[in-house]
């Protein structure tokens, strides 16, 4: 046999490195690219030509950079870069497709070297010389200006890699948002990354985390405004953190394509964010009840003593949730059929004894021929397919699974058939989309990999463009599932992972957080800002997912959830074991392994009472809450906000972390830290009454912090409506508490109610009270509107005046004059009366 002689051996040429790139290594787009051009560099140079095109303005510029802007209302502005001309379809998963752009006259003016856009509200002003943007307010004051503005990068590997924006930051700018970030309130001098990522017994530091919000409020001298970069790639914000007097935001693929939404107020750019990118729609009322949940309660037998356990100690709670292990090794949509061998007997009993129960999907599917789901998805082309048209597979719980494409239409609508057994047959009420990242078992590289291609509705991408949006359109699968198979239900969802725009189809929790004071500071820090990201519907593992929690460290955080719209207790729990995770990522969990229990009873007759009196609370505050999250699903007004939203021009507020705002009315300053038994809180303009004394205050004031109470102010002339306490949502509510709290001028506070399920409130059946209080010369009084159809079920009304500053001779309701109650309290009197629900006003004079 003849050998083939080896080729002979070619030198390969060694190529020089290519400099790193600077400032100055900035290259025309027309410079052709040669061989050893491994990166190019493109900012726009002076605009040869403006045009309007499909509703927009474009500017382009002679080295083919091009910016599209377009009005969608007097204060959202819309700008789109194209490095070099072209744009991709448009297309987002964020904007929420109700939106409907507004009919704005803008103006376009040539001037002197700039271009003028004006809206009326706001004013863009483009430089002729290289692109550059300043918005203006209608009073002329820069809001925001570029800096080095626009600029792109390429590379041969990965095309445009790297769309930039750099703006200046003004002296004093500060700067909230940006959803799930766990360090402190106030973005300034800090950086960013968005990419959605498990991050079991993340820190303070820890970024990104599970979801990714890529959009921020800045406030410039007591005016805000906001920037939504819609882009799902991974993206980068820097808020001067190197002190260099610029902000920059970059997305490692895509397009530059920002919202500029205009204030004034903090507030008016939450609900224009909502506005563009929409709300979670009103959760059934059992949904804003106490929930409690553990990895895993497991068998069946084990519920139902957790649920004895809440009745037995008359410890209100709506539902209990089942974790991974109610399925049949870990696969999505079957039973452990040994732990649990009815669970159609087990859920109907729940319910009977006022539980809902709540079980957990993820998102991969075992690798396993005998499965019905997997040989389906199979069958079907469900999952997804790596560049090299192979099924995409990775390890999770179950072992090697495949994901399905959730981004494609038909999956999503087959997603949705699957939940047809838990969801109608069995009765489970609510869904946990947990490790929807997705997280896959890697040490370093922790979800599938980058060559993993998604249809994307139509327009093919990699897992670097779809991986951000992965959850959210799962838990979009989810959500429209539920939608078709009951439709007359309101569905629950919880989800690990999400993105902008995913506030529509789920609530969220904070994720594996950890058994300590820092965690419940953290989880403080991160509800508020996932709040005021878009997602009210929010809330963290109380007491801490890792570790073992202690009694004032889990009454503590039951009362902070008491103000989280989600309200749920979660931990590891014994049955965790680390099983199945990869040796380096089991011994990382191994110390946090905990085997204490968290049930409000876990710790102690002591505290089970603080517990129970903490839920209680909850439940008596219900009707404030869901006023709050009725007035967040109208017009996007966030339930819980930053101080800084009470009063932007109080540079007092700013860094302001343990406060905040919840509801219409009301100032909420958790405790915190251990041991705690006095607080200095900073009220923000105007009086404010201590809930717990009704004593009134303002500015800088302590409050004695007793075991049992949270800290809240509730604001003058508010009207804080009170259920009694009851065991869960399900229960009758006999009579209606309103606190009404004494201001000299006028104030106004809702009420929403209605059934609390389904969707008759769409057509009438609700019922809106507007309560209109006022105070002047001596004398006080209380006007009730009211709207819709439905008559809540209480039959009384009690109502208490708080804070009347001197002793009330005469008080009528509706014209009659009624005898006067007066509770006498260490320094003050409370002034009581009872009433039939559909009174019109009362007036107490002094
Ligand atoms: C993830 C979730 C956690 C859950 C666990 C087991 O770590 O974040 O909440 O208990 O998986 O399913």
């Amino acid at each position: 046999m003849k050998v083939k002689p080896k080729p002979p051996e070619v030198p390969i040429p060694v190529l020089p490195s290519p400099p790193l790139p600077t400032e100055i290594d900035f290259v025309e787009a027309s410079v052709s690219l040669r061989y050893e051009d491994v990166f190019q560099w493109i900012r726009p140079n002076e605009v040869s030509d403006v045009r309007w095109r499909d509703g927009a303005y474009e500017f382009i510029c002679h080295n083919g950079v091009m910016l599209r802007v377009s009005v969608l209302a007097a204060g959202i502005f819309r700008l789109r870069y194209s490095p070099d001309g072209v744009f991709q379809p448009d297309f987002s998963y964020a904007i929420d497709p109700a939106f409907e752009p507004e009919k704005v006259v803008v103006r376009l003016e040539e001037r002197d070297g700039e271009y003028l856009l004006d809206s009326g509200a706001l004013q863009v002003v483009v430089s002729k010389a290289d692109l550059k943007v300043k918005f203006y307010d209608q009073d002329d004051r820069v809001l925001c200006e570029d800096a080095a503005g626009f600029s792109a990068k390429r590379t041969i590997l990965k095309g445009w890699c790297a769309l930039r924006m750099e703006k200046k930051c003004h002296k004093k700018e500060v700067f909230f948002g940006l959803g799930d970030k766990s360090c402190g309130t106030n973005l300034s001098g800090k950086k960013f990354e968005n990419w959605c990522s498990d991050s079991f017994a993340f820190g303070r530091e820890t970024d990104p985390l599970y979801r990714a919000i890529p959009f921020y409020y800045a406030l410039n001298q007591g005016v805000a405004y906001g920037i939504f970069l819609d882009n799902s790639f991974r993206t980068h914000f820097d808020f001067d953190s190197e002190a260099s007097g610029d902000t920059c935001f970059y997305a490692e693929g895509g397009e530059l394509n920002y919202y500029f939404l205009h204030g004034p107020g903090l507030d008016d750019v939450a609900r224009t964010y909502a506005q563009l990118t929409g709300t979670h729609e009103l959760p059934p009322s059992w949904a804003l009840g106490y929930h409690q949940c553990r990895w895993s309660y497991h068998p069946d037998s084990h519920v139902r003593e957790i649920a004895a356990g809440f009745r037995e100690r008359q410890i209100p709670c709506d539902a209990i949730y089942l974790d991974i292990d109610y399925m049949d090794g870990y696969r999505c949509f079957t039973w452990d059929k040994k732990a649990f061998p009815n669970p159609k007997a087990l859920v109907d009993d729940l319910r009977e004894m006022g539980f809902q129960t709540v079980t957990m999907i993820d998102p991969g599917i075992k690798e396993d021929a005998n499965y019905e789901v997997y040989r389906d998805g199979l069958a079907q082309n469900r999952f997804l397919y790596t560049s090299d048209g192979v099924v995409a597979k990775a390890p999770v719980w179950p072992g090697f699974c495949a994901f399905p494409d959730f981004t494609n239409p038909e999956v999503r609508q087959w997603w949705g058939t699957l939940y047809e057994s838990l969801y109608k047959d069995i009765g489970i009420a609510g869904f946990w989309n947990d490790m929807n990242e997705p997280a896959v078992f890697h040490v370093n590289h922790k979800t599938l990999p980058d060559n993993v291609m998604h249809h994307h509705d139509g327009l093919p991408c990699s897992h670097r463009k779809a991986h951000n949006i992965y959850g959210q359109q799962m838990n979009r699968s989810s959500w429209e599932g539920f939608q078709t198979l009951q439709p007359e239900k309101r569905p629950f969802l919880l989800s690990r992972a999400s993105f902008s725009g995913g506030q529509r189809f789920s609530a969220i929790w904070t994720g594996d957080n950890c058994s300590d004071w820092e965690h419940l500071q953290i989880a403080n820090i991160q509800c508020q800002r996932l709040a005021i990201s878009g997602f009210s519907f929010c809330g963290t593992d109380i007491g801490g997912f890792a570790g073992n929690a202690e009694g004032e460290l889990f009454v503590r955080w039951l009362q902070l959830g008491v103000f989280h719209p989600l309200m749920r207790v979660h931990s590891i729990g014994k049955h965790a074991t680390g099983d199945g995770l990869p040796a380096e990522e089991a011994e990382l969990i191994d110390p946090l392994l905990h085997i204490s229990d968290q049930e409000p009873w876990s710790f102690g007759e002591k505290w089970t009472d603080l517990a129970k009196k903490a839920i209680e609370l909850r439940y008596c505050l219900l009707p404030c809450l869901y006023s709050a999250m009725w007035l967040h699903t109208l017009d996007g007004s966030p339930v819980l906000r930053h101080l800084a939203f009470a009063d932007a021009n109080d540079p007092k507020l700013w860094d302001v972390e343990r406060d905040f705002l919840f509801g219409e009315h009301l100032l909420i300053s958790p405790v915190v830290q251990p041991k705690v038994q006095r607080q200095g809180v900073y009220l923000p303009k105007g009086n404010w009454y201590y809930f717990w004394t009704g004593q009134p205050g303002n500015g800088e004031v302590f409050v004695n912090v007793m075991p049992d109470q949270i800290p809240f102010f509730v604001r003058e002339g508010a009207v804080l409506p009170v259920y009694p306490t009851r065991q869960h949502t399900g229960e009758a509510i006999a009579e209606l508490t309103l606190y009404v709290y004494y201001k000299n001028g006028l104030e106004t506070s809702h009420l929403y109610e209605d059934l609390g399920e389904g969707y008759a409130h769409q057509a009438g059946m609700f019922s809106l009270k507007v309560f209109e209080t006022e105070g002047k010369n001596g004398t006080f009084s209380l006007r009730q509107r009211k709207e819709g159809e439905y008559n809540p079920e209480y039959s009384k009304v009690k109502i208490y005046l708080v804070g009347f500053p001197t002793f009330v001779k005469k008080c009528a309701a509706d014209g009659v004059e009624i005898p006067i109650k007066e509770i006498k309290l260490r320094d003050r009197s409370l002034y009581t009366l009872n009433l039939k629900p559909e009174f019109e006003k009362v007036e107490w004079e002094g």
